[in-house]
């Protein structure tokens, strides 16, 4: 199957909720909460696109070519790149219902995998939003990252143990939920969790766990504090709070804030194995891609979001080989011009 006829299909199936624009970002759907839009003026969204598209890569071609591996490892785990699928959920609610929290999930969790890179599941208003898709991470023998919401701590650890149950590798907290009009619409609590908290929420269980929604150097620093394997640098695709810097933007300050003392994944409008390749220069070790999954898996199933994922390696070895890069670990700072 061609990207392109995924992205055909995916016009037809996606109406009216997703136009599938030819740049996904953020502007046809500014506001659209319920929808896939950013909140608000949708500024957090169109900039993270927009700030992205303003870094400039340096050619170099005058090296010895030994080909470009992309692969790398987290959780103990071999990946064929540093490309996940973010959480997304309320697929009835954000797009047409053309697909479910379910169907979704068997689409993402084996596409991904037959790419050799993996899924984020994720959580919302209602509890099957969390539990459909685990049914796919536990087909998959867990090779996924579940990711919950900020509730109570007995819901947390409920939470935990369901994910534990699914056999999942890796967990994952959106912290930034908070934010989230859809929760507050449905009287959802969810709240900001002090590092104390986080700390016995990530002792109760011996899996990796990855807080996201990581905005600042101090948000950072705190991260590690609790013990966290990750962090998730990201605005939540412009869903949480206007006028948010792009989580691009930040990662070199928060990467000099915490070395390598937690992985680092980021995301917010990565479309592109160029975007990839731009958001590992400025310090991330890994991507999340939001959106463009759903269009993938709307327009292809399974199979539109191993193209997809195949498609962005792609693109990653292209621009490595344009820049001299040979490993993940060749792409530095002084690979790309950026606007501090
Ligand atoms: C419709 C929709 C639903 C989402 N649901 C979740 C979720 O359940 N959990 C979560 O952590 N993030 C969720 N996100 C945020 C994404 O995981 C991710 O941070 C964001 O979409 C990345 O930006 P991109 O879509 O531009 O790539 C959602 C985003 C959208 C658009």
């Amino acid at each position: 199957m061609e990207y392109r006829e995924i992205l055909e299909n995916a016009r037809k199936t996606m109406a009216p909720n997703c136009r599938v624009c030819r740049e996904c970002n953020g502007i046809a759907c500014r506001g659209e909460i319920p929808g896939t839009g950013g909140k608000g003026t949708g500024s957090s969204f169109t900039h993270s696109y927009e700030y992205l598209a303003s870094i400039k890569i340096h050619m170099d071609l005058l090296y010895t070519d030994r080909g470009q591996d992309t692969s790398c490892s987290f959780f103990d785990k071999t990946f064929a790149g540093p490309v996940f699928a973010a959480p997304i959920s309320g697929l009835s609610n954000n797009y047409n219902g053309y697909l479910n929290e379910k169907t979704y999930a068997e689409a993402l969790v084996p596409g991904t995998i037959a790419a050799g890179c993996a899924a984020f599941t994720g959580d919302g208003a209602a509890d099957y939003y969390f539990t459909d898709p685990l049914t796919a991470v536990a087909a998959a023998g867990g090779a996924a990252v579940p990711t919950i919401k900020p509730w109570d701590r007995e819901k947390v650890l409920e939470k935990i143990h369901l994910a534990e149950q699914a056999g999942a590798m890796a967990l994952c907290m959106d912290i930034d939920s908070a934010g989230l009009p859809l929760l507050a619409a449905a009287g959802k609590p969810v709240c900001s969790k002090d590092v104390d908290e986080l700390k016995a929420i990530l002792a109760s269980t011996k899996l990796p766990f990855l807080l996201k929604g990581i905005m600042t150097p101090e948000g950072a620093r705190k991260a590690v504090e609790t013990g966290a394997y990750g962090i998730v640098v990201s605005n939540h695709g412009g869903r949480v709070l206007d006028h948010t810097p792009a989580p691009a933007e930040m990662l070199p300050a928060i990467r000099d804030a915490v070395g390598t003392r937690v992985k680092i994944f980021v995301d917010g409008a990565i479309r592109t194995g160029v975007d990839v390749f731009k958001a590992l220069a400025l310090g991330a070790d890994a991507v999340l891609i939001g959106r463009p999954y759903v269009v993938a898996a709307c327009g292809g199933g399974a199979e539109g979001v191993t193209v997809y994922t195949q498609k962005v390696l792609a693109e990653l070895r292209d621009v490595m080989k344009m820049t001299g890069c040979a490993t993940l670990s060749d792409i530095t700072r002084d690979k790309i011009t950026w606007n501090r």
